[in-house]
C-alpha cells in the first residue's frame, strides 16, 4: 500500500497528453482483449510502474485464491455465512469441478421448469381461469429481483416479443400503469422474491390480486392460473396463495443482485424465448472461465477492478460514470448502483475496522451515469468543464444483434473520450486583471482536458455479450470487495429505513402521532397526515 501511495503522489500532476507522446505503444500496452473485446485503459491516469505496482499487490493479497474461493463455494458472505455460487447458474459443463453436483442437479431441475413455463406461454398453451391463453406477463419484484431481468429484457426486445412488463415501486402509479390496458383473463402475475417478504413486492401482488378480482372470480382459482413465484423462500408464497407447481426455487447461496441467471430471469426467457436466455448464460459463462483462469495481467475483471481501486483510493477521483452508447443498455446504470453500491458500499472491514477511520483507506465511490448521445446533452458539460475528477467508462458495441450501429453513434462514441482527453485550447491562460471581452470569451470555451477515462469495446450486443458484460461487473464488484476488505455479499445498511418504516406506517393508517420519533420526523409525519386527506 505505501509504495502505491508513494507512486500516487508522484503521478498527482500526471498528463495523459504527454503519456502518449511519450510512449507511442501506450494505447496497445494499456489494453485488454476478451475474445473480440477491446479493454483499453490506456486513457486511465496510470502508467507501467502503476500497473506492475497493482499486480504485485494483487499477488501480495492473493487475489487468485479469492477468485478460486468464489467458485470452490467458501463461505465468502461471511457475515451471514453463505457461499456466493451465482457461476453455479451459468456453468456450462456438467460435472466440472468448481461446483458442487447436488447444486448444479437443482439448477437444471429449475431451469427444466423455467424452459418448459416459458415454451408454454410462448405458444399460447397457457391458459387463464376463463380458459384463455394467457399474452401478458407482469414481473412484480424489486432490487435484484426487477434490475437485472428488465435490463436484459429491455437490451433484447424485439418487435414480436412476448408482452412482459415490470413493477417494482410501491407508488401505486407504477402498477397501475403497467396494468393500463391489460385484459385481466389474459395476465399472468409473477411474484419474484427471494425473501417474500419485501414490501413493495407483496403489496404489488395484493394490488394485482385485488385487480384480478374486480370482475369476480374464484380467489384461489385466480391464484392457481395467473400468480407464478420466484423465491427461496416456498412457504411464504404458498401462505400467499400460490399453487406449490408455480413456485420456481431460488437459494440463499444466490445473493439477490446475482440472481438474473436464476428463476428471477424467467421473464427473460419469457420475453425473449429460452436459446436467449440459454445464449445469455453461455456469455456470463465464458466471462467465468476467462475470470477463473486468465492470469492477473490479462484477467479483465481483475485488471479493471484493480484499476478503479486505484482511482477511488490513491488517484482520488471520486466519481464513476458509466456511458453506454446503446440504447439497448439504458438501464446499466441503475442496475450498476445496486450491483456496486449495494456490494460495496461498506463501512466495516473484515476485522471489524471503520474503513473511515483506517489511515488511507475508502468505500467505493458512487457509480452513475446515462447513454451517449442524450447525456452528452446533459451531464457532459460537467465532464468537460466542472471541476470534480472522474473516472468515466464508454461501453460501445459497434453492432446491435448482428446490425451495424449508425456510424453517427460510433463517431460520437470515440469522439466523447478523445474530447475528454485532449481538451481544447488548454494552453490558454487569462491575464484577469487585463483581460478584454474576448479573453473571458475564450476563457470560458476552455475545456482543460485531461479527463481519464476507459472504453469498453464490444463487437455485438446480442444476450451472449449482454451475458458476458454483466459477469464481468459482477466480478469486478467481487474484486474491489477484496480490495476494500469488505463483504460484497451482504446489505445491512438497506434495513434500517425498512424498520423506521413499520411504525411511520401504522401512525399514518391510525392518524397518530409517533411520540418517540425525533422532532423533526413528527413534524414531516404531521405535514403528510394534513395534506394526504
Ligand atoms: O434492497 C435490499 C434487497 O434485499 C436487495 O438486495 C434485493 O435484491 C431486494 O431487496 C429484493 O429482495 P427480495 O428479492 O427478497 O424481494
Amino acid at each position: 500500500m505505501e509504495k502505491l501511495r508513494r507512486h500516487a503522489l508522484d503521478l498527482r500532476n500526471f498528463d495523459l497528453r504527454g503519456a502518449f507522446n511519450h510512449d507511442p505503444q501506450r494505447a496497445e500496452k494499456l489494453s485488454l482483449s476478451f475474445g473480440d473485446w477491446r479493454i483499453d485503459f490506456s486513457r486511465q491516469k496510470i502508467n507501467d510502474e502503476t500497473l506492475a505496482l497493482l499486480r504485485e499487490y494483487a499477488e501480495k493479497t492473493d487475489l487468485p485464491r479469492w477468485v478460486a474461493a468464489l467458485f470452490s463455494g467458501e463461505t465468502l458472505n461471511h457475515t451471514e455465512k453463505r457461499a456466493a455460487l451465482h457461476t453455479a447458474l451459468r456453468q456450462q459443463e456438467e460435472g466440472a469441478s468448481f461446483a458442487r453436483r447436488e447444486i448444479l442437479r437443482d439448477v437444471r431441475g429449475a431451469q427444466q421448469a423455467m424452459k418448459t413455463l416459458s415454451e408454454r406461454l410462448r405458444c399460447g398453451a397457457l391458459l387463464g381461469a376463463s380458459g384463455k391463453p394467457v399474452k401478458t406477463v407482469v414481473n412484480l419484484g424489486i432490487g435484484g429481483s426487477s434490475l437485472g431481468p428488465q435490463l436484459v429484457c429491455d437490451a433484447l426486445l424485439r418487435a414480436d416479443d412476448f408482452d412482459v412488463r415490470f413493477v417494482s415501486n410501491l407508488d401505486a402509479e407504477d402498477l397501475e400503469r403497467a396494468l393500463l390496458g391489460l385484459d385481466r383473463e389474459t395476465t399472468l402475475l409473477i411474484v419474484a422474491s427471494k425473501t417474500f417478504k419485501t414490501e413493495e413486492t407483496l403489496t404489488n401482488a395484493r394490488a394485482a390480486l385485488d385487480w384480478l378480482q374486480a370482475d369476480g372470480g374464484n380467489k384461489q382459482e385466480l391464484l392457481n392460473r395467473h400468480f407464478v413465484a420466484v423465491t427461496a423462500s416456498d412457504e411464504a408464497a404458498k401462505a400467499f396463495g400460490i399453487a406449490p407447481e408455480n413456485i420456481l426455487p431460488l437459494w440463499d447461496w444466490v445473493g439477490g443482485r446475482y440472481s438474473l441467471w436464476s428463476a428471477v430471469g424467467i421473464t427473460i426467457a419469457i420475453q425473449s424465448g429460452w436459446q436467449t436466455f440459454v445464449d445469455l448464460l453461455a456469455g456470463a459463462a465464458a466471462m467465468d472461465k476467462h475470470f477463473h483462469e486468465t492470469p492477473i495481467a490479462h484477467n479483465a475483471p481483475i485488471m479493471l477492478a484493480l484499476i478503479d481501486w486505484w482511482n477511488t483510493c490513491f488517484a482520488q477521483i471520486g466519481e464513476r460514470i458509466v456511458v453506454p452508447y446503446a440504447f439497448g443498455l439504458r438501464l446499466l446504470p441503475a442496475y450498476l448502483q445496486q450491483l456496486l453500491m449495494e456490494s460495496n458500499g461498506k463501512r466495516i472491514d473484515w476485522d471489524g475496522n471503520d474503513l473511515h477511520k483506517t489511515a488511507g483507506a475508502r468505500s467505493a465511490v458512487s457509480v452513475w451515469g446515462g447513454i451517449g448521445t442524450d447525456s452528452q446533452h446533459a451531464f457532459f458539460q460537467w465532464l468537460h468543464q466542472g471541476s470534480h475528477r472522474a473516472n468515466i467508462e464508454f461501453i460501445v458495441p459497434t453492432r446491435y444483434r448482428g446490425q451495424s450501429q449508425r456510424v453517427g453513434l460510433l463517431a460520437h462514441a470515440l469522439a466523447q473520450p478523445q474530447a475528454l482527453m485532449c481538451g481544447h485550447d488548454c494552453d490558454f491562460e487569462i491575464d484577469t486583471a487585463n483581460a478584454t471581452d474576448e479573453d473571458i470569451a475564450r476563457a470560458a470555451r476552455v475545456c482543460p482536458g485531461n479527463r481519464a477515462s476507459t472504453m469498453l469495446l464490444l463487437p455485438d450486443l446480442n444476450a451472449w455479450h449482454l451475458g458476458a458484460l454483466l459477469a464481468l461487473y459482477e466480478h469486478r464488484a467481487f474484486i474491489e470487495g477484496v480490495l476494500y476488505r469488505v463483504n460484497p455479499f451482504d446489505q445491512f445498511g438497506v434495513e434500517l429505513g425498512k424498520a423506521l418504516a413499520c411504525p411511520l406506517h401504522n401512525a399514518l393508517e391510525r392518524n397518530t402521532t409517533l411520540a418517540d420519533a425525533d422532532a423533526v420526523t413528527q413534524a414531516q409525519l404531521l405535514y403528510v397526515q394534513r395534506f394526504r386527506k
